[in-house]
């Protein structure tokens, strides 16, 4: 299916529906088929497709999979899609997105160019080897675009050779590595690439006389960034919940505490990890679902936030008159056509949900699902502290683990939170008592 008209993500009270009622509301405002929910029904993925996709296959494994609200990208309203195990990412990224409303986020994303490498050894002149390599570098260029003239028609394929010296001397002898620049297009393009790469290393091997060694792609995909940035008003930023502790805070203060904040994370690689785990909760989410190589992602993220020697943060966030603004700068290599997009339907589903009919709008799309996650984070972290919007989230959980359903839920998980005693055991008890006000809680 082709991705869907841009429609509404604000859809108050939508986590307060049964699973049937977000649904059905997702159905009607996306002209989703009527059965389009069953992928992701146990089965969808039959064991037969599993089994052709990994070794060894003796089963699926299931998610919850989730759609975030309140997302504007480039104008255009989003739903995002996550699949996560951990509680509280779907509704971080949720409210990150709403304190954006209504101008949302904005995204640049770089041309899709891969880095695949050519390592070459003992090579015995390395000066004159890479001049050798450099000189070439338009025919293998040429050379190479031949090997993929279909995505060269549709403006992709090679683009550009870099050659590096990475050693003069030592166990290898002289090591040159060799830049082959890929432009993906749609396709995250790491069998591409590798082909590519695999194909071409006689050729400069010889040129540089040495040895060919490693043909791969490389996962720092500095060429192939996305930036995101926003803009919120301090009135956004004020706690909205007058009986959150900490409610008396106005949207000064947090604009301060999370600069903050920020200002940590630039001064502490203890802090930048997990200020970038804030981030990588929200992209991570979108990239399981939507059927990415989410491992490369990771990979890219830390390698690019130590580009410098230092490990940073990826996004940061700065005071201005009245309001804060953040920024995101992270690699972020996606793609909408391959991998396992044409035998997962979970992930084709989620693909036309979030109307990502292409690399460049997923990327965008990823990239503001980290900002908001990194915002909500730091907001709490500024205010009330995390945990307590986490055990809200733990009660409700355990509350429907109980049995709960319908406004029960919301009943039993407040008198749980309430008596601070966040437990199934316990659950069980005020769901009994609700149920039947003769039941007495244990004393
Ligand atoms: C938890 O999954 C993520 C946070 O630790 C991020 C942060 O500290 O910024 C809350």
């Amino acid at each position: 299916m082709s991705s869907l008209p841009p429609r509404s993500s604000r859809l108050p009270g939508f986590y307060r529906l049964a699973v049937a009622e977000r649904r059905r509301g997702l159905l009607e405002a996306s002209g989703l088929p009527a059965d389009g929910f069953a992928a992701l029904d146990p089965g969808a993925l039959s064991t037969e497709a599993a089994d052709g996709m990994i070794e060894n296959v003796v089963g699926t494994y299931a998610l919850p999979f989730a759609v975030a609200v309140n997302f504007t990208v480039d104008g255009i309203d989003a739903w995002i899609p996550m699949a996560i195990e951990e509680p509280s990412v779907v509704a971080a990224a949720s409210n990150g997105a709403q304190m954006t409303r209504p101008r949302g986020f904005s995204t640049r994303v770089s041309s899709p160019v891969m880095i695949g490498q050519i390592q070459i050894t003992q090579v015995i002149d390395l000066d004159a080897a890479a001049a050798a390599v450099r000189d070439a570098a338009d025919a293998l260029v040429a050379e190479a675009r031949l090997l993929v003239p279909r995505l060269a028609q549709r403006g992709g394929g090679p683009v550009a050779l870099e050659v590096r010296v990475l050693a003069r001397s030592g166990p290898d002898g002289g090591v040159l590595v060799v830049h082959l620049l890929v432009d993906c297009r749609d396709a995250m393009g790491a069998n591409l690439v590798n082909s590519l790469c695999e194909s071409l290393a006689d050729r400069v091997a010889k040129i540089a006389g040495g040895q060919p060694g490693l043909r791969i792609l490389s996962n720092l995909t500095d060429g192939r960034t996305v930036t995101v940035s926003c803009s919120i008003a301090d009135a956004q930023l004020a706690p909205g919940d007058p009986n959150v502790p900490g409610a008396a805070i106005t949207g000064a203060e947090v604009r301060r505490s999370i600069a903050a904040a920020s200002r940590f994370a630039e001064l502490d690689p203890y802090r930048a990890a997990t200020h970038n785990k804030g981030i990588m909760n929200g992209v991570d989410a979108v990239l399981v679902a939507t059927g990415q190589d989410w491992r490369a992602v990771e990979a890219g993220a830390h390698a690019y936030a130590a580009r410098t020697g230092a490990y940073r943060p990826l996004a940061v966030w700065w005071e201005r008159e009245g309001g804060l603004d953040g920024e995101l700068v992270m690699p972020l290599a996606v793609g909408t056509v391959g991998g396992a997009l044409h035998v997962h339907p979970g992930a084709r589903l989620a693909l036309d949900l979030a109307g990502a009919g292409t690399a460049e709008r997923l990327a965008a799309l990823c990239g503001a699902a980290g900002l908001a996650t990194n915002l909500a984070a730091l907001r709490a972290l500024a205010t009330e502290g995390i945990q307590r919007g986490h055990m809200a989230l733990h009660a409700r959980g355990l509350a429907r683990a109980a049995g709960a359903t319908g406004d029960l839920v919301d009943r039993v998980a407040a008198e749980l939170a309430e008596a601070g005693d966040i437990k199934l055991e316990h659950a069980r008890e005020v769901l009994a008592r609700l149920r039947n006000p003769r039941v007495k809680d244990r004393p």
